[in-house]
């Protein structure tokens, strides 16, 4: 089938439609919902049989949805309507949420319903919510509309709201004044469920230090606490820890007035200079729930270790690559045999900050940052490839974007959970060349064609898709827990086979053997030659696109790869 996405934009929901629909073999085309009359034109140059709406932030016109089938993506349960849907739902402490797939129709939200699916509530971010339960729902709600449509059988119906069964309500757009947090009366459960709701976007309007601000990314405190209710009492690398009536909690991210989302710790540097550190108990561990980014353990029987790195959007700083480096290099220095660099739950890694790099200042110019990122995640990468005393394995989770693709391929072996997406190239930031050894580790897994392709097609990846492919080297279990336990399993099999110590001699002759064809330090030196021109040469594209990305600049139109009815050569097939 032709079936085309009216979207606000190409995000990780959508991404993961167009891998599971093309995958089934229908043909997917993309357009961002700009403007009426570009939708219009899209549907007339497309023609398509269906028109889905995973991810739309206004009304689709009557004139499509009057001639059109177009299945909205609401993240909900049955009858729930409004814009809020989410942030509802985990205010209000739901146990069990959904996903409806509905049919466009005047009343916003109140179309007939072709699939829904239900999934019990985490107590998380809403981000991490969405790019997890929602999306594996949706995607398997959509599917089972898409399936439902082309049987041509199936007649769906409004829901009714006189049926108890029906427990979704129309519900408002949850205001700032609906987010507000009292920080003198309200527990810290009360705070973390309110900036959770908030989490990605909008954030909680609030002040600190005095200053207006809105808070992202809240942790939880077990057992530190003092100071009066909403002070912040100390600071953990980039996060902040403030009080509440009953304990405390962190802080990660701030967005000042007129700024951009950074560390809590960055946005408030100064601050935060006099605030006293409160350093973790153990080097890499903590034995009970706070606030920390880098975490290590260890398989009872110490064959195994597992490096966890939690970074707020997969972005990954110079310091938190530097410290990410420490951390490995601790972690390789244990009598392991296995190390699995575990990244986090909602994501491996999207590569260097870019909104650190671009808040850099004075002296330090984005350019300057960009350059230290790069050579700091350059050096982790480093470190992976030329460990010689450990099997390496990278289990991603969450999705991985640009070079936290190619960091992940520095690993022997590459684990994905079904049902994950890669994005693993970097034009889509302003041609960027790329690096972390990429040339080095992408041309044996797939061919240089295939390389080639790969970095110039600027497609998402499927678990699935990667496998086939030969980028990743196995697709595990869909659901996080299960994908958890088996990369367990698999990593202690990996420690007690008996051909171990041969395949670790092998991986280090084949290292040796590497580096006398072409030094690693070669392929080092021509990708940054690269990029030192895309960040410091005259072309400003890079610079361009960042600030573009960082600051959600809207759309003007979509990128012709993903609009494939704006190609010349179009034409609808016969
Ligand atoms: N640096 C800083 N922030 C990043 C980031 C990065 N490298 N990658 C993603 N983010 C942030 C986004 O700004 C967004 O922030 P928000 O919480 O304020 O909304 C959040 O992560 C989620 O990103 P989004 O684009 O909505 O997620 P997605 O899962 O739909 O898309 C990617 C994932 C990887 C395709 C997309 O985020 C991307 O292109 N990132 C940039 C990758 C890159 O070019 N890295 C630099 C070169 S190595």
């Amino acid at each position: 089938m032709r079936i085309l996405f009216l979207t606000h934009a190409f995000n990780s929901l959508t991404q993961r439609l167009y891998a599971e629909l093309t995958a089934r073999g229908h043909q997917v085309a993309i357009e961002y919902d700009i403007a009426d009359s570009v939708a219009e034109e899209a549907v007339a140059l497309f023609r398509p049989a269906l028109i889905v709406a995973p991810y739309l932030r206004r009304a689709i016109p009557e004139s499509i949805w009057a001639r059109h089938t177009c299945l909205i993506v609401h993240p909900g349960i049955v009858g729930d309507r409004g814009p809020s849907a989410l942030d509802w739902a985990i205010q209000a402490g739901e146990s069990e949420w959904g996903v409806t797939v509905l049919q466009a129709e005047a009343e916003m939200d109140a179309g007939p319903v072709w699939a829904s699916e239900t999934f019990p509530m985490r107590a998380a971010k809403k981000s991490s919510l969405y790019r997890v339960e929602v999306t594996e729902a949706a995607t398997r709600a959509v599917l089972r509309a898409v399936e439902r449509f082309a049987a041509g059988t199936f007649a769906p119906v409004p829901p009714d709201p006189a049926d108890p069964a029906v427990r979704g309500r129309l519900r408002p757009l949850m205001r700032q004044t609906d987010r507000r947090i009292d920080w003198t009366r309200e527990t810290s459960a009360s705070v973390l469920a309110k900036i959770n709701a908030a989490d990605g976007f909008p954030g909680v309007a609030d002040t600190l230090f005095g200053e207006p601000c809105h808070l992202f990314d809240a942790c939880a405190e077990a057992t530190l606490h003092g100071g009066t209710p909403g002070e912040v009492i100390a600071r953990r690398e980039t996060a902040l820890l403030r009080a509440t009536v009953d304990g405390a909690v962190w802080i990660g991210h701030v967005r000042r007035a007129g700024g951009i989302k950074l560390p809590a710790a960055q946005a408030f540097a100064t601050a935060v200079a006099a605030l006293p550190e409160a350093p973790l108990p153990g080097p890499w561990s903590a034995p009970a729930a706070t606030w920390q980014d880098i975490r290590y353990e260890e398989a009872a029987d110490g064959g195994v270790g597992f490096l966890h790195f939690d970074f707020y959007n997969g972005a990954m700083s110079t310091r938190q690559c530097e410290r990410l480096r420490a951390a490995y290099e601790w972690a390789r220095a244990r009598p392991t045999r296995v190390i699995v660099l575990m990244g986090g739950a909602d994501y491996w890694s999207n590569g260097i900050h870019l909104n650190t790099i671009e808040a850099a200042e004075g002296d330090n110019s984005p350019a300057d940052e960009s350059w230290a990122n790069i050579n700091a995640i350059d050096d982790l990468a480093e470190a992976i490839i030329r460990t010689d005393a450990q099997l390496t394995v990278a289990a991603l989770q969450g999705n991985c974007g640009a070079g936290g693709c190619f960091l992940a391929r520095a690993a022997d072996l590459v684990w994905a959970r079904d049902g994950v997406l890669l994005n693993p190239h970097y034009k889509n930031m302003g041609n960027l060349f790329g690096s972390e050894y990429w040339t080095y580790l992408l041309p044996p897994r797939v061919g240089d064609d295939g390389a080639r392709a790969i970095m110039q097609n600027r497609l998402p990846m499927s678990a699935r898709g990667g496998v086939a492919q030969g980028f990743l080297d196995a697709c595990l279990a869909a659901d996080p827990a299960a994908f958890r336990v088996d990369v367990a399993r698999r990593a202690a099999e990996l420690a007690a086979a008996p051909d171990l110590a041969a395949r670790l001699r092998a991986k280090r002759e084949k290292r040796a053997a590497d580096e006398a064809a072409k030094p690693l330090a070669q392929y080092r030196a021509e990708e940054l030659e690269h990029m030192r021109r895309n960040f410091y040469g005259f072309d400003p594209s890079y610079h361009v696109a960042r600030y573009h990305f960082v600051h959600k600049s809207p759309q003007s139109w979509t990128p012709r790869h993903l609009a494939v009815h704006r190609d010349l050569g179009w034409r609808v097939p016969q």
